[in-house]
């Protein structure tokens, strides 16, 4: 029973949660194995939207059964108004569809004035965070501060964690600008959530390791992207976790042997959210009519992406720090039309040419990207369902893809619902 990973190749953003969708159908369970609610995957099903934060991706498949694994950090209370926000439109989650680790990190209100006070101070420097506290709750589960879901379920332990670390938290706050933050507000309706969620959190890596004896396929659902890897991506650029494939297991509680196919998503351009380097960003009209044709804005906090074209050096990066057996191309629609479409397939830096993204080499940013122009394709592609309909200029896209990176292009989405998506392989077929 093969299990199948999902990971964003490129610095977030990338359509995950339309292909975990898609891929869920065929998966008794979905993990979310990092990050938290920086993340944002949109779902448009039957013409509804929903984005998700926290949610696993696959929970809009019936029977799909979803999983926040002890590698996620959780606001409760966001993660509350989620599954409110689902129930009203007749998705009632309960410990059936939902389990939560009780490992997982709690993102405190202190994480979250800490991360946006920081970034006030950084200025020019400040790294484009979401503001979500994702950094500093990282933070503390390293420095064995943090407060897991666990704790959250025994109110006078929770109570003494919250002061002692208020005693601790409060000036430093201050320190930077802010206000000191009072016990009791946050206490009671951190509480209150934990009640609503008492039901759900659980040891899910045993629930893994059970479901998998009895023969049940896993999805693995990443979020952010590669190239925001705190280890792996364009530090320091990047989000406080680790995002790539070799993750899932950590993230999860399982061992490494229970990952078989890793699938990563690209765009079939490039963008990214908040600061750092980006060779292939295009700035001006070209880059603003791709935003536009694109509807390239945050799904988390709304903001404008950067947009430029696809860069192979970083999907080959990608297809190595992952170990990539397939790739999920998206929006390829939002390129039809364009009278030239080009890729970056090397970098050129001082004289050297570089096919692979060298985060190794210092000063890399400053790389010229090497662009080829490749044959556009002129009219929408969006209702094409078989790879063979689309026109010859996209279908030679998708394979120059697959020559220049040496992986399968096994899905290709020419939309944002559901049935707009060409399988070409399925990974749980392997
Ligand atoms: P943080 O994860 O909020 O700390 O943000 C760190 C960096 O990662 C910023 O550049 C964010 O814009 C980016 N980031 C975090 N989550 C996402 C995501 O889900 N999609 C795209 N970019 C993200």
């Amino acid at each position: 029973m093969p299990n199948v990973v999902i990971v964003g190749a490129q610095w977030g953003d990338e359509g995950k949660g339309k292909v975990v969708d898609r891929y869920a159908r065929q998966a008794e369970l979905v993990v979310r194995f990092q990050g938290g609610n920086n993340a944002g995957h949109t779902l448009v099903v039957g013409g509804e939207t929903t984005v998700l934060h926290l949610v696993p991706s696959g929970v809009l498949n019936e029977g799909t059964l979803g999983i926040i694994g002890p590698g996620v950090v959780i606001d409760p209370l966001v993660l509350l108004e989620e599954l409110e926000l689902l129930a009203e439109r007749g998705l009632h989650l309960g410990p059936e569809q939902l389990r939560i680790s009780h490992a997982a990190q709690v993102i405190m209100p202190w994480n979250k004035a800490l991360d946006l006070l920081r970034e006030a101070h950084r200025g020019k420097a400040a790294i484009g965070t979401t503001g979500r506290g994702i950094g500093p709750t990282y933070e503390d589960r390293a420095s064995r501060q943090g407060i897991r879901m666990g704790e959250l379920l025994h109110p006078e332990h929770f109570r003494a964690r919250v002061a002692r670390r208020l005693g601790e938290v409060n000036p430093h706050l201050v320190g930077l600008g802010g206000e000191a933050l009072e016990a009791e507000a946050i206490i009671g309706p951190y509480l209150a959530a934990a009640e609503r969620l008492r039901a759900m959190v659980t040891d899910t890596g045993a629930l893994l390791d059970e479901r998998k004896r009895a023969g049940a396929r896993i999805l693995f659902e990443g979020a952010q992207g590669t190239l925001l890897d705190v280890d792996h991506g364009t530090y320091p650029f990047v989000t406080s976790s680790n995002c790539v494939a070799g993750h899932a297991a950590a993230g999860s509680g399982v061992g490494p042997k229970a990952i078989d196919e890793v699938i990563g998503i690209s765009k079939a351009y490039t963008t990214r959210v908040g600061a750092g380097p980006f060779p292939t960003e295009l700035e001006g009209a070209l880059g603003d009519r791709l935003r536009e044709a694109g509807s390239e804005y945050g799904a988390t906090t709304g903001r404008p992406r950067r947009c430029g074209w696809l860069d192979l050096p970083a999907l080959r990066y990608a297809v190595r720090v992952n170990g990539l057996t397939g790739i999920a191309l998206t929006k390829l629609d939002v390129l039809g039309g364009f009278e030239e479409v080009k890729v970056c397939t090397a970098y050129e830096l001082e004289g050297e040419r570089f096919e692979v993204l060298p985060l190794a080499r210092w000063g890399w940013e400053k790389a010229t990207p090497i662009l080829q122009t490749v044959e556009g394709w002129p009219a929408s592609v969006a209702q094409v369902r078989s790879f063979d309909d689309l026109p010859a200029g996209a279908r030679a896209y998708v394979e120059s893809i697959e020559e220049w990176t040496g992986v399968p292009v096994v899905l290709v989405s020419v939309g944002a619902d559901r049935a707009a998506t060409i399988v070409r392989k399925d990974p749980f077929a392997s």
